[in-house]
């Protein structure tokens, strides 16, 4: 047995960060975000979202994956071994989806690339928070960082990859519509995640 782990995913400012800290909470589940999560990775982090520093895609292609594999190996691993759960805000589907869907990397190498990084490490359930770019543009507060600064065709390519995934792999996405009030999109989140619990728990038993 080892501990389950749920990776949030979506566009930018459209409440997954929100609903992934409050569900950790609620499964008393290790909490970790991308990129980041660890003290390299938070460093890596700071050069990828500074929209100074001049980066090629590949680079960010490769530093993303840098920021994974120190997270996979020092934070989700031995605590999923450790029978714990983790919940990361963001994980590999983000790499897929903003450096080949939307950077237009191709999305075989970018995954491949990836699974090197996590060395074979997916999440048992992702759940993605979509929203209508338009929406999610009227959420934002804050100043853009690199990706947030991208024209509104970029995270429409974004918003489409996303819902694209998703539906290759139903049995481990869950697709939350994120229009609507805090209560609203948190009680959508707790049932999907109810429901694929009650899936899980089914099959382990059976
Ligand atoms: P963050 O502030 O975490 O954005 P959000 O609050 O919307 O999650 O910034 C992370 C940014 O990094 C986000 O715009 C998506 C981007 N990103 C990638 O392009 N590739 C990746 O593999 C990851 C993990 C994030």
């Amino acid at each position: 047995m080892t501990g389950l782990f749920i990776a949030f995913e979506g566009g930018d400012a459209c409440g997954k960060t929100t609903q992934a800290r409050r569900i950790s909470e609620l499964l008393g589940a290790v909490f970790t975000r991308e990129p980041g999560g660890t003290e390299v990775g938070e460093s890596l982090r700071e050069l990828l979202l500074d929209a100074e520093t001049p980066l090629g895609f590949r680079t960010e292609a490769l530093l993303m994956a840098a920021s994974r594999a120190q997270l996979v190996e020092e934070v989700i691993r031995p605590n999923l071994e450790s029978e714990l759960h983790v919940v990361s805000d963001r994980f590999l589907a983000s790499s897929i989806v903003y450096q080949g869907y939307a950077t237009g990397l191709p999305l075989n190498e970018v995954r491949d690339l990836s699974i090197f990084a996590t060395n074979g490490l997916l999440p048992d359930l992702t759940i993605l928070i979509d929203l209508p770019v338009d929406l999610a543009m009227r959420r934002r507060t804050e100043m853009p960082d690199r990706f947030e600064s991208e024209a509104s065709a970029f995270h429409e390519k974004v918003r489409e990859g996303y819902l694209e995934l998703a539906e290759t792999a139903p049995e481990k996405w869950v697709v939350i519509d994120g229009s609507g009030s805090l209560e609203q999109v948190s009680s959508r989140v707790d049932d999907a995640i109810m429901n694929h619990l009650k899936l899980v728990l089914g099959n382990s038993s059976s």
